[in-house]
């Protein structure tokens, strides 16, 4: 999630509208598999040991009002900013509800080859990172300063399976993919503007296997994020997306009949 500025509001307001409008919800899903994770991943109100313990770990953050990292307008934000602990917990991470669905769906599917774009100081990576602790959560992050605090974090967490690389995603992303090899899940959550979307999209393409699902976070964020959303969905490599307003899922599995793309409405 990243923080809007003033142009964007307008858009996103139609956009939500829209959505609202255009939605549909598991009761009128006639697709088995959507059905099935929007039933039984997406609505999942179980709260595990796990999901407990990030909670208690965000609430301690989300009241860290004195520490404070300068974010030098990389990304999709080009002004230099300063932002408390609490402030990020609440504005940039990923919130609970959207974060527990990565994890309920690395269970549900058992992903093992997790790659976050965007790692800011680390609270999504959490939920990836203890949904599969036999995964690969490997995750990228260009400013130091969240660099330095997701490692403390991870270390405070006891994760063991994260790898951290710290650089613009630009330097980072090709060789990350190239080491990883093949990729099952993929978070696009960072540097939310139309032709980084795109590129990175297009750099993760040939990693991609029938099952891996890639979720692009902010998708009607600015109509340029709308436009790579709607030009990625069209790509004939995709064969199923779920607009969650919020974010969007893409899956390339071969066994369709037709391309489909729905609009959803999860309830949490
Ligand atoms: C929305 S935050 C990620 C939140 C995280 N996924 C979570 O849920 O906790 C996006 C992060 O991407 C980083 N970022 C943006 N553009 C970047 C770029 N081009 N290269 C590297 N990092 C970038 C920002 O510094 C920021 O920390």
């Amino acid at each position: 999630m990243i923080i809007k500025p003033l142009s964007n509001i307008r858009f996103q307001a139609k956009a939500l509208l829209r959505h609202l409008f255009s939605s549909q919800t598991k009761y009128y899903m006639h697709s088995p598999f959507v059905y099935d994770l929007m039933a039984h991943v997406l609505e999942q109100k179980k709260e595990s040991d796990d999901l407990k313990t990030i909670l208690h770990f965000r609430k301690k953050r989300s009241l860290e009002k004195d520490k404070k990292i300068v974010f030098k307008g990389i990304g999709a934000i080009q002004t230099d900013s300063i932002k408390s602990l609490s402030e990020i917990e609440k504005k940039l991470s990923a919130p609970h509800q959207i974060a527990k669905r990565y994890y309920h769906c690395i269970q549900k599917y058992g992903y093992q080859n997790i790659l976050e774009i965007g790692t800011c100081v680390g609270i999504g990576t959490m939920y990836l990172a203890k949904a599969n602790p036999n995964g690969k959560v490997y995750t990228l992050e260009g400013n130091k300063d969240c660099y330095e605090y997701a490692k403390r974090y991870f270390e405070e967490v006891g994760l063991q399976n994260v790898h951290l690389i710290e650089g613009l995603f630009e330097h980072t992303l090709v060789n990350t993919l190239e080491t990883m090899k093949s990729v099952d899940l993929v978070i696009i959550d960072g540097n939310h503007q139309y032709e980084s979307t795109l590129a990175y999209f297009r750099q993760i393409l040939p990693f991609i296997h029938e099952d891996s699902l890639i979720v692009l976070d902010d998708i009607h964020w600015s109509e340029g994020m709308n436009k790579a959303w709607l030009e990625i969905i069209a790509m004939k490599e995709v064969t199923l997306s779920l607009d969650f307003y919020r974010n969007g899922f893409v899956f390339f599995k071969k066994n369709r009949l037709e391309k489909e793309n729905f609009k959803i409405w999860v309830s949490d």
